[in-house]
Parts: C-alpha cells; structure tokens; sequence
C-alpha cells in the first residue's frame, strides 16, 4: 500500500516536470510568435520601465555598460545586495534549484531554506566575486531543504520569501505574503505555471510589480549587475 502511494506520488512529480518542461518550450515557441505577450523573459524596454509607476525608479538603463557579470554570477550578486539591504532573518529561497543562494545567505549567517520540488545538492564549486577566487563547497555542507512545491502552509517559518527565476509560485508567494505579513523578494523570468497572465503588451516583471502594490506593499525595484533578466522586485509592507 505504502509502496504503491510512494510510485503514484513519484509518477505525479514526474508528470509535472514533464509538463513543466513542455510549458517551457512552448512559451518560448510563444514568445518568438508573440514578441510582447509578456509570456517570456525578454528583457524589459526603457519604455516600458519609463511608464511603470513602479518601475520608474530603476538606477540605471537597460542598455548600460555597467552590466558586466554573466547570469551564472545572479545568485552571489543577489546575496549581496539582500546582506546590503535588509536584516538577517529567516528566509525560504523558493524554487532555490541547488541552492547556492541559500548557502550563501547561510554563510553570512542568515537562517536560510530552499523550497523546490526538485531534490538536488548544493554546487561543487562557486565564484566569490569579491576577491575573483574559486571556492569550493565541501560535500558535507548542507543548506535545509523542503523538496516540494511552494505551499502557503510553509510560510510560518519565514519571514522572508525570495524567488530568484522561480516558476510556478510567483503569484501564491505575493498573495501569502500579504496575508501573512511577509516580505517578498522576486526576480521574475518568464511566466510559468502562474495562475494568471498578464495582457498581451504588458511585460511580466512591470505587471507584477503593479500587482504587489494593489496587495498593500510598498515595491522598491532594483536591478542587478548581471547579464539576462535582472530586475528585482523588493515588497515591504510600508511604515
Ligand atoms: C528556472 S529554475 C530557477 C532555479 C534557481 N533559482 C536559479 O536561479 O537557477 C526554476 C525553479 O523553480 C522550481 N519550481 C517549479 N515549480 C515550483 C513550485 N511550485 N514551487 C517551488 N519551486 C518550483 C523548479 O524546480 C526550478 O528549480
């Protein structure tokens, strides 16, 4: 009996990898059919930050050199700029991948959780982009881990939620934050098993931030020194 649970709660995370996977694909084959649906992770347009009330506060171009780092570096430029900006606390990095954010906001001896369905160790190695050296992460590290589905229920335990290109929990994240009094962190990519879509012409990230607003945060938008879908949105309940 408990066997049979076991396959038939394995066979559901594999249909909805796969099902994640095809999605995938398919906002990709959308977004080269449907440049601006918002259903991708191009990134967003001067004019666009320019007309967003929420965005208009962003510190720099799209378009700047100053955009020197590879994607691969966005969680040790995430992890700077959370250490720089708010308070140690306990934080769930949700859709964490491997995990590498959470460890390095542990290091900086923050309490730290990854939630994702998907169980997977930490990285072997990582570039400290500080002193330009490799570090090694040792085998017996270990950052805590939930290896499921971002749930509501799990919020209790944090009281700060960051999603760096997280899919499938964007919208749930804000929503429980706000109920819950949390604080939220979102580096939005594209769209993917979200309960609601933007409208055609509205970028994801612009939509979003609109979203936690009308939700009674404050937003604070930044963008990171990094190559690809950088900006951040930062909700705080305000005063
Ligand atoms: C594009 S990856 C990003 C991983 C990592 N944060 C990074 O920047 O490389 C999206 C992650 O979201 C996770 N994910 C998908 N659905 C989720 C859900 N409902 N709750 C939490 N994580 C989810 C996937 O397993 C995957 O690790």
């Amino acid at each position: 009996m408990a066997k049979r649970k076991h396959r038939s709660e394995a066979e559901q995370r594999f249909a909805r990898i796969a099902q994640t996977v095809a999605h995938s694909a398919a906002s990709v084959e959308e977004a080269e059919e449907h440049p601006r649906s918002g259903h991708h992770d191009a990134p967003l347009t001067d004019e666009e930050i320019s007309s967003s009330g929420a965005l208009s506060t962003l510190a720099f171009s799209s378009n700047s050199q100053e955009l020197t780092k590879m994607k691969k570096f966005r969680f040790q430029l995430l992890h700077r700029w959370i250490v720089d900006r708010v308070q140690p606390c306990r934080v769930a990095d949700v859709g964490g991948g491997k995990g590498l954010l959470a460890y390095l906001l542990q290091e900086s001896g923050w309490s730290a959780t990854v939630i994702d369905p998907v169980a997977q160790g930490l990285p072997s190695k990582y570039k400290d982009l500080e002193s330009g050296r490799q570090v090694r992460v040792r085998e017996t590290e270990r950052v805590a881990r939930l290896n499921r589905e971002f749930e509501p229920g799990m919020v209790g335990d944090f009281d700060l939620l960051v999603a760096l290109h997280a899919h499938g929990c964007n919208i749930q994240m804000i929503d429980t934050a706000a109920e819950l009094g949390r604080e939220v962190i979102l580096l939005p990519c594209c769209v993917i098993h979200e309960p609601v879509l933007p409208p055609p012409g509205v970028h994801w990230i612009q939509w979003l931030a609109e979203y936690v607003i009308g939700k009674g945060f404050a937003v604070e938008p930044f963008r990171l020194n990094f190559k690809g879908q950088n900006i951040g949105l930062y909700a705080y309940k305000p005063g």
